[in-house]
């Protein structure tokens, strides 16, 4: 089932060539950043490039049932008058998250040390994932949280009256539990400080020094340590946000599979802490290159441009390498099926409460289209069939995976017979535009 309506299915078939300039819309993580942080300034945050899915729309509602003022301008541009740190009001309705645990983890924490209550909720599929992880330090800073069993969603949350400032090591690699740490940190006196083993994208971290925040960032033997310093008054800014590296992951991998294909893919964020699929693609092979490298808004960015691939070759994809590459794993594991020889991907257990369980979706439809595929609790291995020599023919399910149902439509643009998608409703969460640009650059996409 589509999050929001009856099930789109859909189906891709081997293509021509692939050709063109391909704009994928804004970051996502930087644009449910980019409001909730305006939310929490006084004063007029603007925003150009913003990502329009629909997880982003359902953090924009969030902001405003909270009270700031978010406005849509058209073509991209939205403006935010916050509230202040500390200044969110009451929701008079539970606040639906839709199908984004970024969007119901960050806005969590930023509500956590406000005295005031609100009840969160989600799709299927976010009412499924794990929400201890952040209540657990939340609670910490003093609030309340009353959720389902196994800590998931619908949860009410009753927020700290008077904050404590907390210290927390991060048990698992994630930024959003990072994040919710330092947006509840923003309104506890005195010091916060997180610590993270392994590095996670740190776009929160940028950010709120962009915004004003007194915020440092040292490098230890337990890793990344994360001081903020609680009840600063943020300045607004102008954000302009980059294109997303994740939704930029379908065209350049299509690209290498496709035959014939060339693929400039513009202003592209390449933070290294998101840059991981490409580093590993030019490590098997890919011909990718970056052209252009400039920073923008504080952020690294570039054109990549990605042409066919014929002789790619299967990899040791190292555990230390996943955060960087977290939401690339459904589609790279496309190209690790076109590639010669076998690819193995270690230390990949948060894999498995994604959107939907990435490592059992993706072995599904990959085992269907023919190709062979081991898993393990927090590893998988592919072994890749080489170009021209992937079956396909498969009916693929997308569980409710915007990645799911991209990764399943790139496979059926090179592999030799068909892939048909049960539902690519969830795309629009993440890459509105997905089924018009790859069709203009040549794909063959069609509604069953
Ligand atoms: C995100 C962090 C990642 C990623 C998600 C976006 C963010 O999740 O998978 O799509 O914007 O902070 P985790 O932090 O849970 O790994």
């Amino acid at each position: 089932m589509s999050s929001h309506g009856d099930p789109i299915p859909m189906t891709s078939t081997k293509c021509g060539p692939l050709n063109g300039v391909a704009k994928v819309p804004g970051d996502k993580s930087i644009s449910h950043r980019s409001l909730i942080l305006g939310a929490l300034c006084v004063g007029e945050t603007t925003i150009t490039g913003l990502l329009e899915g629909q997880d982003v729309l359902d953090t924009a509602t969030a902001m405003r049932a909270f009270g700031a003022e978010v406005v849509n301008h058209g073509d991209g541009k939205w403006s935010v008058h916050g509230v202040g740190v500390g200044g969110f009001a009451e929701p008079d309705q539970v606040i639906d998250c839709g199908n984004s645990g970024t969007g119901a983890r960050l806005i969590m924490g930023a509500m956590a040390t406000c005295p005031i209550v609100a009840t969160f909720t989600g799709d299927t599929s976010l009412n499924k994932r794990p929400m201890a992880r952040i209540t657990e330090p939340l609670l910490q800073f003093g609030a309340q949280s009353f959720g389902r069993s196994s800590g998931r969603l619908p949860m009410t949350l009753v927020g700290a009256v008077e904050p404590i400032p907390v210290n927390y090591v991060v048990p698992v690699p994630s930024a959003q539990v990072k994040s919710a740490v330092l947006l509840a940190g923003l309104n506890a006196p005195g010091e916060t400080v997180v610590i993270e083993a392994e590095d996670t994208r740190d776009h929160t971290e940028r950010m709120l020094a962009a915004f004003g925040a007194e915020i440092k960032t040292k490098v230890s033997d337990a890793g990344r340590v994360i001081t903020l310093q609680g009840q600063p008054e943020l300045t607004p800014l102008h954000i302009d946000v980059p294109r997303d590296p994740s939704s930029a992951a379908f065209p350049v991998c299509a690209a290498l599979i496709v035959p014939g294909s060339d693929v400039l893919v513009p202003t592209i964020g390449l933070n290294p802490t998101r840059a991981g699929l490409f580093d590993t693609l030019r490590e098997m092979g890919a011909d990718l290159t970056y052209e252009n490298e400039r920073t923008e808004g504080g952020e690294p960015v570039a054109d990549l441009r990605a042409r066919f691939s014929p002789n790619l070759i299967g990899i040791e994809v190292p555990a230390h390498r996943a955060a960087s590459m977290i939401d690339e794993y459904p589609v790279f594991s496309v190209v690790a099926s076109f590639a010669n020889g076998t690819t193995h991907m270690a230390g990949v257990k948060e894999l498995r409460v994604k959107e939907s369980d990435r490592i059992e979706a993706m072995a599904a439809g990959l085992r269907a289209a023919g190709v062979s595929v081991e898993d393990g609790p927090d590893w998988w291995t592919i072994v890749g069939m080489g170009h021209g020599n992937v079956p396909g023919g498969a009916s693929c399910e997308s569980y409710l995976d915007h990645r799911i149902a991209m990764a399943f439509m790139v496979m059926g643009m090179a592999a030799n017979a068909p892939i048909t998608i049960d539902d690519v409703g969830p795309i629009a969460t993440s890459f509105p535009i997905f089924e018009p640009l790859m069709v203009r650059l040549g794909a063959d996409l069609s509604r069953v």
